[in-house]
Parts: C-alpha cells; structure tokens; sequence
C-alpha cells in the first residue's frame, strides 16, 4: 500500500496545538493510520472497516479492482448532455475520495475525462492521491485536461498498441482484440505490472460496464441518489441475458449515507464465475447473507436508521439465508 504522507493532509499545517487538540479526532485519519502502521482498527473505526476493509485488507501482491458509479432511482449516470455534477450528494462524494485515497490507481474513460475534466485528486478526506490513468485507445486526449497537469500525481495513458505508440513514462500501449477492443484484463496487468494494484475504475458507463463484464472487478460501489433524471446516459450495461437466473447476485451490503443518498456495496467477486476466476459457481451461495454496516464519520448508518431498506431489514429478521 502506498505510503499516507502528512503533506497530504494540509487541513492541519500551521493549527494551533491547543486547536487541534479541541479537536474531536477524525476517524477517517486514524483509520488510515492503523492501516498504514499495520496497529488493530480503533473501535471508532469498526464501520468505516466494514465498507472500506475489503480493499484496504485485500492481498497486496495481486490486483484488487473496485469500480463506482453514482446514479439516479432511475439508473442514469450523467444527463443527455453528459452532465453529472452532481448527481450523487456530498457524503458520496467524500466515499468517492476515500476509495480514490485507498488505491493505488484511479482509472477514467476519455468520454469522463472529456466531459468532466476531473483532477482525480483526494481532496474530501485525508489521503493520499493516487496515479491517474485514462483510457484512450485513439490517443484524442485534449492536452489542457486538469488531470494531466504536472503539478499533480502521476499519469498514465492507455493506448491501443499499435504503430507510432511508443511505450514511456506516460503512454502504456496494450494490445487491442480483434473487435479493437482493450481487454479490461490486460489493462489491469498492465498497470499491476508497474506496481499499481489497487486499482479504482471511477466511471464512466462503458468503461465501468467493460471491466464488469470482462469480470475484473471485485467491488462494485453504487451510490443512488434520490432523483429521477428520466433520460441521458444508463449506469451499467451488460451483454444482454434471457433469463433471471443469469443475472449477477452479488452479496450486497446497504448503507444510508447522511443525505440520503444509498450506497450498494457489492461483493462482485464473490459473484464471479468460476470461469472468470470466482470462488464458486453456485448460484444459491451468491445469495449468502453479509450483515449491514453503518459508515460512520458524518453518515447516519444503516442500524440505527429507521428509514433503511426494508427488503434489507426483512432479510435481518429472516436469517443468514437471505440476500441483503
Ligand atoms: N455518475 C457517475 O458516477 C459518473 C462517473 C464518471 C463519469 N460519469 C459520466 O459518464 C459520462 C461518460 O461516460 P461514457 O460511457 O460516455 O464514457 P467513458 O466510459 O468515460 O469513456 C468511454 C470511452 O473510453 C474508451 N474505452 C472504454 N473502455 C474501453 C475498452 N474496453 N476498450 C477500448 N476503449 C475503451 C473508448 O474511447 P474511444 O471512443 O476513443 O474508443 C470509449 O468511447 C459523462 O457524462 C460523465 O459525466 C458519471
């Protein structure tokens, strides 16, 4: 894991001691704290581990992929115009920093970077920022993006190899399929192969659906808003499927954030396939139940929510054989 530096945490330069010492502890830092020193997670950081430890714990000398997507009740990510500032509230959008904070790597689009021109920066919780990488196959990335500036983390461009792509500090060429395709695969390699493991895939719609399709991606985050856009662009899309009993069951854990916003975590990899490299392909153990957690630090938590889900509370009192 990537070394949590205090330059990254410039909330605190020059604040008075006895200020700081007013100051009720934020659980976030000292999650990343115990994390970094290898110590036990404080108690006050048992619901932030309970979202956040299957990527902060996950075996380091392999890749661990999460992916993201905030999206509306009705499952659209960004407007016909591609707008999506911001669909998803500030609590969401501190979660969103803290996966970026806990990776090794953040991983846009071009469509994303183009659109939103995002600095893939930590910047709403502490922590450190992670390399930024951008899939462009056709190399069409403007230079003036806020993202590629010198002045921040590192950049990676993904290009699909071919003549007059040059590999370099910058440009990581992968092989296209027949289709001119990237192997979401590959790209993963690719990037595990220069030590960056942890890795976030923080949107947009093709490029989540790719890595969940190619089945790559072990935690699927979804944050829904209370908000009902009724067109522009769809969140997830899949190869198409026939039947139910086809559809992905991942594991789920639920959690209401403090502005209402829901975040799905979803345990894909335990969903996966054993053809694409899962645990097991039993349909009925995908439905295994994981117990709720609350988050903590500003987010109500879903225990003492009363407006929690109520399929989630239903399955509670039902017992371990139901799906959240
Ligand atoms: N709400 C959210 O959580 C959220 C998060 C991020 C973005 N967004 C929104 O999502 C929209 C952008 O999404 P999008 O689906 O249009 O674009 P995108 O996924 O960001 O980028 C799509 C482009 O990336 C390249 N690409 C992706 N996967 C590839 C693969 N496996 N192989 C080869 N090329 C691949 C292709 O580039 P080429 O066309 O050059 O081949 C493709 O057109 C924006 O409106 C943005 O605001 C929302």
């Amino acid at each position: 894991m990537r070394t949590i530096a205090p330059p990254y945490w410039p909330r605190d330069a020059g604040e008075p001691r006895r200020a700081a010492a007013r100051r009720p502890a934020d659980p976030w830092r000292l999650y990343l704290e115990a994390l970094q020193s290898g110590a036990r997670v404080p108690n006050a950081c048992r619901p932030l581990d309970a979202v956040y430890g299957p990527l902060a714990h996950a075996d380091a000398t392999r890749p661990f992929v999460v992916a993201q997507l905030g999206q509306s009740l009705d499952g659209r990510i960004a407007t016909v115009t591609g707008s999506s500032h911001y669909i998803s509230g500030p609590a969401a959008l501190t979660h969103l920093h803290r996966l970026r904070a806990l990776v090794d790597a953040v991983l846009v689009g071009i469509g994303t970077a183009v659109a939103d021109d995002p600095q893939l920066t930590v910047r709403h919780c502490a922590g450190e920022s992670p390399v930024r990488v951008v899939l462009d196959p056709s190399g069409r990335l403007p230079a003036a993006l806020r993202c590629l500036a010198d002045d921040g983390p590192p950049v990676l461009v993904i290009r699909r190899a071919g003549p007059g792509v040059t590999a370099c500090d910058r440009i990581v060429p992968v092989a296209a399929g027949a289709d001119g395709r990237l192997d979401p695969r590959a790209i993963v390699e690719a990037l595990a192969a220069r030590g960056l493991r942890r890795i976030l895939v923080e949107g947009g719609a093709q490029t989540v659906s790719g890595f969940v399709a190619a089945g790559v991606v072990d935690r699927l985050y979804v944050t829904v808003a209370p908000l009902i856009i009724g067109s522009g662009t769809e969140g997830l899309r899949l190869p198409e499927i026939a039947a139910l009993t086809e559809a992905l069951r991942p594991p789920t854990r639920v959690h209401v954030l403090a502005d209402g916003d829901v975040l799905f975590d979803c345990d894909l990899a335990a969903a996966r396939p054993a053809a694409l490299g899962g645990d097991d392909d039993d349909g009925r153990r995908l439905l295994a139940h994981r117990p709720p957690a609350s988050l903590a630090d500003g987010d109500r938590g879903d225990r003492r929510d009363p407006t929690r889900h109520r399929d989630e509370q239903r399955a509670e009192r039902a017992g371990p054989e139901h799906a959240v």
